[in-house]
């Protein structure tokens, strides 16, 4: 199977981004399944349901979240909706919605999850390994999963090379989010499975992480408080392309960017 998953989608301009340059993307690399972490997607805070839906119209498949998944409320009640979204499974049980979900394509099954990591990623999470394994069972033995990729939303590179190191063998390919910069290390490990620390970010290039310069300006170096907002401008999607074989094995990784 042929996969696509890219970073932080932040704002109108990440999404106005995606929407012009993954249809076109998509087709042109033999895409079979194209995975969104949408944590920043409305507003640069949360998700929404009209925004799952543009991004679904654009060629998305299915959805990853992380420390901002009910920063927008109204997803509350929407997230069980929402069937093809997986929210961090290691938090606490009350947020709604899906430990995970599973794409098809003929006889290959692809379970998608979401995890977030323990160090200054926003939210108390519950240890990010043991519930992978949870997790990870149950994606073998019950859903019968061919391949398996996990989204580790954390802010520690230590974390998310540990996490991957952990689990080389046992999953498809494992990326980290959460940073909004893209790393330069994909690699595969030698139990077969694909990784990079982070994917990178899907938003304007003139900006603080997609979040308006001025704004990270007052509050990092005046200390005074002030709004976070999405930036305006041209924007890049980044993200990264795998293949898998019928075992989950991933063959190769890539990582790119593409510019409005
Ligand atoms: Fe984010
Ligand atoms: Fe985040």
């Amino acid at each position: 199977m042929r996969v696509c998953f890219t970073g932080d989608i932040v704002g109108a301009a990440g999404k106005r981004a995606f929407c012009s340059i993954m249809p076109r993307f998509k087709a042109e690399n033999g895409i079979d399944c194209l995975i969104v972490n949408a944590e920043n997607s409305t507003h640069g805070m949360g998700v929404s349901i009209n925004v799952i839906n543009d991004l679904m119209a654009a060629g998305a498949d299915g959805f990853t979240l992380g420390n901002h998944a009910f920063s927008n409320k109204d997803f509350i009640t929407q997230a069980p909706k929402v069937k093809n979204c997986a929210r961090p499974a290691n938090v606490t049980p009350s947020w709604p919605g899906y430990d995970y979900f599973v794409f098809e394509k003929g006889n290959e099954r692809l379970g998608v999850f979401n995890l977030l990591g323990q160090v200054f990623s926003g939210v108390n999470a519950d240890d990010p390994y043991s519930k992978a394994d949870e997790i990870i069972d149950k994606l073998r033995k019950e859903e019968r999963c061919t391949s398996i990729f996990l989204d580790f939303h954390a802010e520690l590179t230590s974390e998310k090379i540990v996490m991957g190191r952990y689990l080389d063998g046992r999953v498809s390919v494992v990326a980290g989010t959460h940073t909004h910069v893209p790393t330069a290390d994909e690699k595969i490990f030698p139990g077969g499975t694909g990784y990079i620390t982070d994917a990178g970010m899907t938003g304007a290039e003139d900006s603080v992480l997609g979040m308006k310069t001025e704004t990270s300006v007052t509050r990092l170096v005046y200390k005074m408080s002030a709004r976070y907002e999405p930036a305006n401008g041209p924007a890049s999607v980044c993200g990264i392309v795998f293949n898998t074989d019928a075992s989950g094995r991933c063959l190769d990784i890539r990582r790119f960017c593409e510019y409005e």
